[in-house]
């Protein structure tokens, strides 16, 4: 993928701290490239929505419900995406499917994140405290994050990048939530800083990042 700034619509249905993460680390420039550009929730209270005003940046609530039909919802998402020059989505906590013929629009440039090591706990109806729920049920002793590219299913797309965190003996669902989600506003920055840098090849369902090169070996080729 070559390298090119990154203009942003995020999706969000709930309190958006994943955005957060996101919009401080462009703020504090260790993202640099890349701008959010957009907001979007079918939540019209989501705290993402907020998050975004504070900063002057464009929203939009869209119920995929509340259109006659999916077409409609797609033409009125390309609508906000043309207006606000948007070339890559990332769904940070949202809640509803993305249309099929978006999801292939933006094919290697959508993003979601997923508070599980997929494809343990992932797919249908699997979200916030249930994923955790099921890994503490499971009495698994490693459970984590996951990035990865959004396909046709859900949380089946190629995945880009994991990392662990562990489970404790007294965890809790709040408490194990905390830990993971700590390390949700680490990677996703740093996802989308490896993709900015134009270091991310998708290659059918393999992701392979670029490793940096020191200046001095490139300068001797
Ligand atoms: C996060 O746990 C994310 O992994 C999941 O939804 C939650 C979003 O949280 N998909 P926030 O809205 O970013 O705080």
């Amino acid at each position: 993928m070559s390298k090119s700034p990154l203009r942003i619509a995020v999706f969000a249905s709930g309190s958006g701290t994943n955005l957060e993460a996101i919009l401080q680390a462009i703020e504090e420039r260790t993202l640099r490239d890349v701008a959010v550009t957009a907001v979007v929730s079918n939540r019209s209270n989501a705290g993402a929505l907020e998050r975004a005003n504070q900063r002057g940046i464009a929203t939009a609530v869209m119920k995929p419900a509340s259109f006659d039909s999916e077409a409609a919802y797609v033409e009125a998402l390309n609508a906000l995406f043309s207006k606000n020059n948007v070339n890559f989505v990332v769904l940070a906590g949202y809640l509803k499917k993305i249309p099929l013929q978006l999801v292939r629009q933006f094919q290697g440039r959508m993003l979601n994140i997923h508070p599980s090591l997929l494809p343990a706990f992932g797919g249908p109806g699997m979200y916030g405290a249930k994923i955790h729920q099921a890994a503490l049920d499971r009495g698994v002793r490693w459970t984590g994050v996951t990035v990865h590219f959004v396909d046709e299913d859900y949380d089946t797309g190629p995945i880009m990048l994991q990392r662990t965190v562990p489970v404790y003996q007294n965890d809790a669902v709040e408490t194990l939530a905390s830990r993971v989600l700590a390390v949700e506003h680490q990677i996703f920055p740093e996802a989308l800083r490896l993709i900015a840098e134009g270091r991310v090849t998708v290659t059918g369902r393999q992701v392979s990042i670029d490793p940096l090169i020191p200046k001095d070996t490139a300068s001797n080729q």
